[in-house]
């Protein structure tokens, strides 16, 4: 199905040697490799197409324009999205979910409200809400854990009420692999009102991403974890929610008219666009949803499917290790801890072996405090990695435990 030596070819990076030994790359959920036509398209860009957007009626100005803006439609077309007014270029997910926080739910939030998260989330799903909490007398409520590393979806008629102003939750966790079913919760949610966020910051890179039919109100996602560059991400929102907004920041482009006295906005998306944008990086990630897109999101899927259960399968044979997080539907993400050796030390002796793995608490401090742990050491595999990598990471793992059991 998938021609894995050919693909591993488009991504220069992968043949790079560590310590003169082969690189496997498995930090895939903290950053993702490039492959040759995202590099190539900033290359093309700055040598051929580039200026700035929305302001020129010079050749180049408009060139460029035309990128960038055919880069909001191939994002439109990715995740399904009704239009391409309801795709808001940003910096990362983390900038959408503030964005929404300050743009959306600020004006709307009152004290003794209530904003839904999961346990599971990831900090930048967590503190921009709770920021808000806090500068509204507002609070947080939580969809609690289970043991299995799945979410207790059954708390939910109890803590969704009519003081929950919004609810947002991630699709797939960055530090278990837990992927949620939520169209329930999303349906729950919207039958008293309340508007849904999903965090797509891992799931983006997994599996096909259809928003409409998730019908969720905002999904954000940053480019860098699927094959694009660092410093673009997305925000989509329905765009009765982004006409009804305030703009985020102030600034060039997101304005129709400026006098001293009154400002009249730019119309959805410019007027969160503020600012001459990340150019390059929109089109690049267009380079990248185009590239992801030609593999084929569905075979993306089981390809990582088939490296998960298989490394899942070689990883519990190991003596002494315990992987965190079991959840029945799961994305190709392990995370374990070593009986009796600390995660920094699993990842710097893995490291000396050529293996790039996350160790910490992969910014889930809730995670780990619910599995009593203080952190865990993360594999997270992507398309170009192979079977034969995971036997290596698994006698990368056996040096450690001979040098450090
Ligand atoms: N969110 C990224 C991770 O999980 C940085 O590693």
């Amino acid at each position: 199905m998938f021609d894995i030596k050919k693909i591993r070819k488009d991504f220069p990076i992968l043949s790079k040697e560590i310590y003169g030994k082969p690189l496997i790359y498995a930090d895939n959920a903290a950053s993702t490799q490039k492959p040759q036509p995202v590099i190539d398209s900033i290359v093309d860009l700055y040598s051929n197409n580039y200026a700035n957007i929305h302001r020129g009626v010079h050749y180049l100005s408009r060139e460029s324009t035309k990128l960038y803006e055919s880069a909001r439609e191939t994002v439109q077309k990715f995740i399904q999205a009704a239009s391409a007014r309801e795709i808001v270029f940003v910096r990362g997910a983390t900038e959408a979910i503030n964005l929404v926080a300050s743009s959306y739910l600020e004006p709307r939030l009152n004290a003794g409200d209530e904003i839904l998260l999961s346990e599971m989330e990831h900090h930048s799903n967590i503190i921009p809400w709770q920021l808000l909490a806090e500068r509204h007398q507002a609070k947080l409520s939580i969809i609690p854990l289970l043991e299995n590393g799945d979410l207790d979806f059954s708390q939910v008629p109890r803590l969704l009420n009519s003081r929950v102003k919004m609810v947002a939750i991630t699709q797939m966790s960055n530090s278990l692999g837990t992927i949620n079913k939520l169209d329930t919760l999303v349906q729950r949610a919207h039958d008293l009102g309340i508007p849904v966020l999903v965090d797509g910051a891992q799931s983006i890179a997994h599996f096909p991403i259809d928003v409409q039919a998730l019908d969720c109100d905002f999904f954000v996602f940053s480019g860098h974890k699927i094959y694009g560059p660092t410093g673009i991400g997305v925000l989509y929102a329905k765009q009765i929610f982004l006409e009804s907004m305030r703009p985020y920041q102030g600034g060039g482009d997101m304005i129709l008219d400026v006098s001293f006295e009154k400002t009249e906005f730019n119309e959805i998306p410019y007027k969160f666009e503020a600012g001459t944008p990340n150019i390059s990086g929109a089109i690049a990630l267009s380079s990248a949803l185009n590239y992801v897109s030609a593999l084929g999101l569905q075979n993306i899927d089981r390809y990582e499917r088939e490296l998960l259960a298989y490394a899942t399968k070689q990883f519990e044979q190991i003596e002494g290790l315990r992987i965190i997080g079991k959840a029945r539907n799961k994305g190709s993400i392990i995370s374990f801890v070593l009986e009796g050796i600390h995660p920094h030390d699993v990842g710097t002796i893995m490291d000396m072996e050529g293996v790039a793995v996350r160790t910490g608490h992969h910014c889930t401090q809730p995670v780990m405090e619910c599995y009593q742990v203080p952190a865990t050491t993360r594999v997270s595999l992507a398309f170009y990695n192979t079977k034969a990598e995971i036997d290596s990471i698994c006698s990368a793992i056996l040096k450690v435990k001979e040098l450090m059991g």
